[in-house]
């Protein structure tokens, strides 16, 4: 068996400056034309530069996107389903030259990357929203942000400078790719599944983190903490929630709690093979893909991000999925179940709505522990008194 998960494409990219080049490049960023990047934007290229995005070295160049827009593919023909991209409006691209150095900077003018302008191109917004996102409907959360975006692609590789000042938050559980993977070899680890969330974890996640983990060596438990929609609960919140859940709950030995600081698509089916990707960066073996996977209101089908997995070979993913059915306590089971385990009718499951636990955390009351632990609703009732 293989000792190491290879990463996408072979080779974990590493497009951070060395520290003795930093120092010359931020010098020489003074003298670049600058372009101001977004904490959506400042992630991606973060996420390039560690090597969560590998192969990806750089904003994607017109051959690679129109690829990654209509086949799910780069132009190499390795699996890629999300356009990681980086827009400008026009009159600030037909100012660019071909091969120009830029600089990318964030709102206080720090200098965060150098980015080699390889290619200028327009893109078409609504052909990506439908082919991407399965809708132009400006609701959809991804769809909204695409089309707030300019109206020219800048392509070419990127080489980052500094980190951006957010990076302390959530140090403690802040690991690279290679950090991760440093970890889970020093652990002994081989059949490693991972776990994207973006929600305050509940008694289902559990029960499917530990039904995969009753056959993994370890639990990669990967929480997005980049930007998520507005009604979404912040990202300290949930972190929290996992913190005394751990404490409570999980075998630490097996259990590794670090961040995805990645921004959420809600591009559903095709941001479930990309979480996947990321994840088998990470050095990930394995991935939890349950119901609605990174879905949004009602856009996507309960499985569509399961039979996706379907359009590739399992060997050029290289990550296994490992698909749960919608799981719920069930008072006859006296259990957690979900429909392929548990013969029992509906009226017997505990199952909420979003908007039902809110309101009961919004008033002070627990859940059910059925649905969710004491602990973790203390933790949100705490964080709503605000
Ligand atoms: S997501 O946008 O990151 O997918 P969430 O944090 O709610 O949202 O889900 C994390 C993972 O748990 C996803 O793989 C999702 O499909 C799965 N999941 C969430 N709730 C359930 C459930 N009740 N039954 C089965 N899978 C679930």
């Amino acid at each position: 068996m293989q000792l190491e998960v290879q990463p996408h494409g072979g080779k974990l990219i590493n497009r951070i400056a060395k520290p003795s080049e930093a120092e010359t490049l931020l010098e020489k960023s003074r003298s670049l034309r600058a372009i101001h990047l977004i904490n959506r934007r400042i992630s991606d290229l973060e996420m390039i530069a560690v090597g969560a995005f590998s192969p990806i070295e750089g904003f994607l160049c017109r051959a690679d996107y129109e690829n990654v827009v209509v086949n799910k593919r780069l132009a190499s023909g390795l699996p890629w389903t999300i356009p990681v991209t980086l827009a400008v409006i026009r009159e600030e691209a037909e100012e660019i030259e071909l091969d120009e150095e830029i600089v990318l900077v964030d709102s206080h003018e720090n200098s965060l990357a150098i980015l080699q302008v390889e290619e200028k191109y327009a893109y078409n917004r609504e052909r990506e929203a439908r082919l991407v996102y399965g809708t132009t409907d400006l609701k959809h959360p991804g769809v909204f942000n695409l089309y707030r975006r300019g109206d020219v692609h800048l392509g070419g590789k990127i080489t980052l400078i500094q980190r951006s000042s957010k990076i302390d938050t959530f140090a403690r559980h802040r690991l690279d790719p290679i950090d991760t993977r440093h970890e889970f070899a020093s652990r002994g680890w081989r059949r490693i599944v991972g776990f994207q969330t973006r929600n305050p974890v509940h008694r289902a996640h559990e029960y499917i983190q530990k039904a995969a983990l009753e056959t993994m060596d370890g639990l990669l438990l990967h929480p997005l903490v980049g930007e998520t929609k507005s009604d979404d609960i912040p990202a300290e919140v949930r972190m929290k929630c996992y913190e005394v859940l751990l404490e409570n709950y999980y075998p630490r030995d097996r259990v590794l709690l670090s961040v995805l600081p990645a921004v959420m698509r809600y591009a559903g089916p095709r941001e479930a093979i990309f979480h996947a990707l990321v994840r088998k960066n990470y050095g990930c073996s394995h991935f939890i893909v349950g119901r609605d996977h990174a879905g949004v209101g009602s856009y996507y089908g309960t499985y569509d991000a399961q039979y996706i997995f379907d359009e590739f070979e399992e060997d050029e993913l290289g990550i296994t999925p490992m698909f749960f059915d919608h799981t719920f306590f069930c008072r006859k089971c006296e259990s957690m179940a979900s429909i392929k385990t548990c013969p029992h009718a509906d009226k017997d499951h505990v199952t909420l709505s979003g908007t039902k636990v809110r309101e009961l955390l919004s008033q002070g009351v627990l859940p059910p522990q059925e649905f969710s632990r004491p602990e973790v609703a203390r933790v949100l009732i705490e964080a709503m008194k605000g």
